[in-house]
């Protein structure tokens, strides 16, 4: 990540982007690398957002940039200076803004670009392995999900509650503060198969991942819902356990429903304006970890879920790069579930690793077409306390954090 400009401006503005270098995570990950830098993307959008919610600021995607742009206004494309490292992708930049109003107030011309391009750099990018495994496909993907120029696409901000919708209550006044969460949140590296939690806090988490324009991180992610969730419910208090569907983009039921298998029961929840339905009761806590590569956290947790993208249509309308885009919806999703699983008490992990035919099949969904895509799965429950972790408080390392120097919420000793 890098905060490539700070714009002297009232209220005072600057530009953060995201780039990812895919060998820092195919040297582990193989193939998967390439999807992993988009979540990744997704994830360190959403912390950028709450951050700067926390502080009151406000935060917008510059999303018509091309890739190209992106790369002069970031320096990536300085053949000069990365001359034997490994090639470095632009991903997003933003907009922060120290006021809390979130209405857009940059456009970056063609004629700025320049002017960045033709600035002076300094540095040069360093190598990073003496040696690189090759994997064809993450270059094959490099081609062609490369961004044009696209739309403008913002969301402005309409100030009301989405038609069917609920509004989503104020923040609660008690409880541990935004800070307090965003620094404990751990991924759980087991779940312990006993903990529950309560309708209201699972429909609770479930509300903050609904992508409603005027509430964070949603008012900083331009494009359209594209994902539904399909929620394998092992331990929710009050609500049998089974397969449900949470419709982030209630307007595809009638598609969804139509591509599905016909013995799902497609049963609205009561008592919630979600769109939240049965699909089939029963215990699938076995099917869940098998379709997360025989994972067990994804059987262990009170629920897991996989994020499935409305796939075909959304790179018909939007394009081939919108492979990225739907994976940093992904991600930020994830990132939401983390934090409110913190925020309830629990605790949530990522799962990247799936077998998506398998999801598909389950589902009735055709594997051979491509209309429906799951892109990534989660677990949220109660967490195994891991022994081994130890988490240590920011720049801990530095002497003047050794003499004594408090952080931010006042501790100075590991906080767990
Ligand atoms: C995109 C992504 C995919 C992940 N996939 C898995 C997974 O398949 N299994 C798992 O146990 N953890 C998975 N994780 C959790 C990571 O292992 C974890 O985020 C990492 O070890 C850092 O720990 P932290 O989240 O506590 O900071 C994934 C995380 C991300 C962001």
């Amino acid at each position: 990540m890098e905060v490539v400009a700070v714009v002297d401006a009232e209220p005072p503005r600057f530009l953060v982007a995201l780039s990812s270098v895919h060998w820092r995570e195919s040297w582990k990950y193989g193939e998967r690398a390439y999807r992993y830098c988009q979540h990744d993307a997704g994830h360190a959008l959403g912390s950028l957002r709450y951050a700067a919610a926390a502080l009151g600021w406000s935060m917008q995607l510059i999303s018509e940039l091309s890739d190209a742009d992106l790369s002069t206004i970031m320096g990536l494309n300085r053949v000069q200076d990365f001359h034997d490292a490994e090639p470095e992708f632009p991903n997003l930049l933003g907009l922060v803004v120290a006021r809390p109003n979130p209405s857009r107030t940059l456009c970056v011309s063609s004629e700025a670009v320049r002017i960045v391009g033709d600035g002076s750099w300094h540095g040069q990018a360093n190598r990073l392995s003496s040696e690189q495994v090759h994997w064809p496909w993450i270059g094959a993907m490099e081609a062609n999900a490369v961004k044009p120029h696209t739309e403008l696409q913002f969301r402005p901000s309409t100030g009301r509650v989405p038609q069917g919708q609920v509004p989503i209550p104020p923040p609660k006044v008690v409880g541990p503060s935004a800070v307090s969460i965003i620094r404990q949140r751990r991924s759980a590296v087991a779940m312990d198969g006993q903990t529950s939690v309560s309708l209201d806090t699972f429909m609770g988490i479930l509300r903050r991942t609904m992508p409603e324009p005027d509430t964070v991180p949603w008012d900083a992610f331009p494009f359209p819902a594209r994902i539904w969730l399909c929620l394998f419910v092992h331990r929710v208090d009050d609500l049998p356990p089974g397969i449900y569907a949470l419709m982030r983009d209630p307007t595809r039921l009638e598609a969804l429903r139509t591509d599905c298998r016909d013995d799902f029961s497609w049963t609205p929840i009561s008592g919630t304006a979600l769109p939240v339905y049965e699909l089939r009761l029963g215990d699938f806590r076995q099917v869940a970890a098998h379709v997360s590569c025989t994972q067990a956290i994804a059987g262990d947790g009170a629920f897991s879920l996989g994020m499935i993208a409305d796939f075909a249509r959304t790179l018909k309308e939007e394009g081939a790069w919108a492979y990225r885009r739907l994976f940093w919806e992904a991600g930020l999703v994830g990132q939401v579930l983390y934090l409110e699983a913190e925020a309830a008490g629990v605790q949530a992990t990522g799962i990247g690793c799936y077998f998506d035919d398998l999801l598909h099949l389950g589902l009735g969904l055709d594997p051979e077409e491509d209309a429906w895509q799951s892109l990534y799965h989660f677990t949220v429950g109660g967490a195994v306390h891991d022994a081994r972790l130890t988490t240590l408080p920011a720049y801990f390392h530095l002497p003047s954090r050794r003499a004594g120097h408090r952080s931010v919420d006042g501790s100075d000793h590991p906080e767990r």
